[in-house]
C-alpha cells in the first residue's frame, strides 16, 4: 500500500531542502488562497509547509486539522516557510479526512479543565510534544545515572501491606477479599535488595490518595528511587545533587529546541550544579523567620514555606536535619542531636520546592522497634522490615525523587499536571 513506502521525517526534509521527497504526518495548519492552499503538515519531528495547487488538488481544501495524509513532492527554498523549506505537492499518496478538530491550538488560553478532558488529542500539541521528548530524555538520563555508577535496576511490587508514608495516604484495593494497598514508595523492599546488591535503584509508579489538588500533587506519579548499603545521609545527598545536575545537563544538551519551545529561561537550569546549597532545618526556620514568615522551630516547612526558602537561593537546596515528628518512623535519629533525624530534602530553585525526600535508615533492631512504637505503630504490621536488621544490618541510605516534579521544574511548567501524559489527581481517572 502507498502509505507504507518510504516516507522521511519532516525534520530530515527541512535539512535536505531540496530534491524529491514523500513525507507524511497530521495536518497542524491550513490556508486557502485563491490559487494555491498552504498546510503546514507536523509529525513527530517538525512542521513543513506544503503547498497544494487549488486545481489539481481539489481534496486539499477540505483537510480538516489533524487530518492525515501522505504526500510525494519537490522541496523548495522559501525563507518565509517554517524552517525556511516548503514542499510543492505532486501527489497525495494517502489522506484520511478527520473530523473538524475541538482544538484550537492558537486559541489555548483554553480552560486547562478543557484540555484536560481531551488529553487524548492534547498530546499532540506541539507544546505536550516538546514536554513528551524532554521527559523521555530525563527517564533516559536517570537510568544512565544510576547504572554508570554502579547501582542495579530492581523492580518492587505495587500491592502492598505496610504504609510507608503513613496510612493517610493509602489507596485501598479488594484484593480477593482481603485488603491490601498500592505502594506509596518502593523504599522497604529496595532496603531489602541492598543486601543482596548493595546500591540499588527502581523508577515505578508510586500512589498516594492526595485529598488536595495542588500543582504539585498527584495521585499516581513516577518515583525514582535508590537505596546504598554501607552510605550515610551526606552520601546518599552527593548522589542526589549529582543524578539532578547529570539529568539536567542531558536535557540542556540534548533538548535546547523544545526548552526553546517551551519558552523556558535556562539560566537556573545551568547554574544547578553540585554542590547544592547545604542548609540545616534550623537555619531554614531562622531565615524563614527573618523573611517575616510565622514559623517555630517543630513547625512543618510547607508548600509556601519552601518556596519561600527557594528563592534566596540561585541553586537547589539540601535540606537537612529535620526534627523526629515530622519524619517518617524509618529515618535514624542523630546519635549526638536525638531530636533531629537524619533526614533530606532536595528542594528545587526558582518556586519549584521538594524534589527529593531520604536520609539515612534505622539499622538497629531495637531502635527500630522502639520507634515504630513511639510513632503508635504495631511493630507486628512491619515484621519483615524489622527482620533485615536481624541478619547483618547495615547502616544504609537512600532517597525518592519525583520524577513528574523534576520535569515540571526542567520545563517551567506551573503545573504538575501540564507534565504527565495522563495525569491522575483527586477528580481524574479519565482519558
Ligand atoms: O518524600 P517522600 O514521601 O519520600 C518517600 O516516599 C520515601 N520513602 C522515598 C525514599 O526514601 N525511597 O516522596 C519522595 C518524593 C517527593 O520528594 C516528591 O518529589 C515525590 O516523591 N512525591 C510526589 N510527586 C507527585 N505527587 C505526589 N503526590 C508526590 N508525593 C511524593
Amino acid at each position: 500500500m502507498e502509505v507504507f513506502k518510504k516516507a522521511i521525517p519532516i525534520s530530515e526534509a527541512i535539512k535536505l531542502s531540496t530534491g524529491y521527497v514523500t513525507v507524511r504526518g497530521w495536518v497542524y495548519r491550513k490556508r486557502v488562497l485563491k490559487e494555491k492552499v498552504f498546510v503546514v503538515l507536523r509529525d513527530s519531528t517538525g512542521i513543513i509547509q506544503l503547498v497544494f495547487p487549488r486545481d489539481r488538488f481539489k481534496i486539499a481544501e477540505e483537510l480538516n486539522i489533524e487530518s492525515s495524509i501522505v504526500v510525494s513532492g519537490l522541496l523548495v527554498k522559501e525563507p518565509r516557510a517554517p524552517g525556511g523549506v516548503e514542499l510543492h505537492v505532486e501527489s497525495i499518496d494517502w489522506v484520511y479526512i478527520g473530523e473538524p478538530y475541538p482544538i484550537n491550538e492558537d486559541a489555548v488560553t483554553a480552560d486547562s479543565e478543557y484540555l484536560l478532558d481531551v488529553r487524548h488529542l492534547w498530546l499532540r500539541s506541539r507544546k505536550m510534544q516538546a514536554v513528551l521528548k524532554i521527559r523521555h530524555t530525563v527517564f533516559e538520563a536517570l537510568h544512565h545515572y544510576f547504572r554508570k555508577n554502579g547501582f542495579y535496576e530492581v523492580q518492587a511490587p505495587m500491592f502492598i501491606t505496610a504504609a510507608v508514608e503513613g496510612g493517610a495516604t493509602l489507596f485501598r484495593v479488594d484484593y480477593f477479599g482481603r485488603p491490601v494497598y498500592l505502594t506509596q514508595s518502593s523504599q522497604f523492599y529496595l532496603e531489602a535488595l541492598i543486601y543482596s546488591l548493595e546500591k540499588v535503584y527502581t523508577i515505578a509508579p508510586s500512589f498516594r490518595a492526595e485529598p488536595s489538588r495542588t500543582r504539585r500533587h498527584l495521585t499516581e506519579f513516577w518515583h525514582a528511587e535508590m537505596e546504598m548499603a554501607w552510605a550515610s545521609m551526606e552520601d546518599a545527598a552527593r548522589v542526589g545533587e549529582e543524578v539532578i545536575s547529570y539529568t539536567v545537563e542531558k536535557v540542556l544538551q540534548e533538548r535546547g529546541e523544545e526548552l526553546k519551545l517551551l519558552g523556558r529561561k535556562t539560566e537556573a537550569l545551568e547554574k544547578a550544579k553540585p554542590p547544592f546549597y547545604r542548609v540545616s532545618y534550623d537555619e531554614a526556620i531562622e531565615i524563614l523567620r527573618k523573611k517575616g514568615l510565622n514559623i517555630n522551630w517543630g513547625d512543618d516547612i510547607g508548600a509556601d514555606e519552601e518556596r519561600a526558602l527557594t528563592l534566596e537561593f540561585d541553586k537547589p537546596i539540601i535540606l537537612y536535619g529535620f526534627p523526629e515528628k515530622l519524619k517518617a518512623f524509618y529515618h535514624r535519629n542523630n546519635p549526638q542531636r536525638p531530636e533531629v533525624t537524619l533526614s533530606f530534602d532536595v528542594l528545587l530553585p526558582e518556586g519549584y520546592g521538594e524534589v527529593i525526600g531520604g536520609g539515612e535508615r534505622i539499622y538497629d533492631a531495637k531502635e527500630l522497634i522502639d520507634k515504630i512504637i513511639r510513632f503508635g505503630l504495631n511493630p507486628e504490621d512491619y515484621q519483615w522490615y524489622i527482620d533485615l536488621r536481624r541478619y547483618g544490618s547495615v547502616p544504609h541510605s537512600g532517597f525518592g525523587l519525583g520524577v513528574d516534579r523534576l520535569v515540571m521544574w526542567i520545563t517551567g511548567a506551573d503545573h504538575i499536571r501540564d507534565v504527565v501524559p495522563f495525569p491522575r489527581d483527586i477528580r481524574r481517572t479519565k482519558p
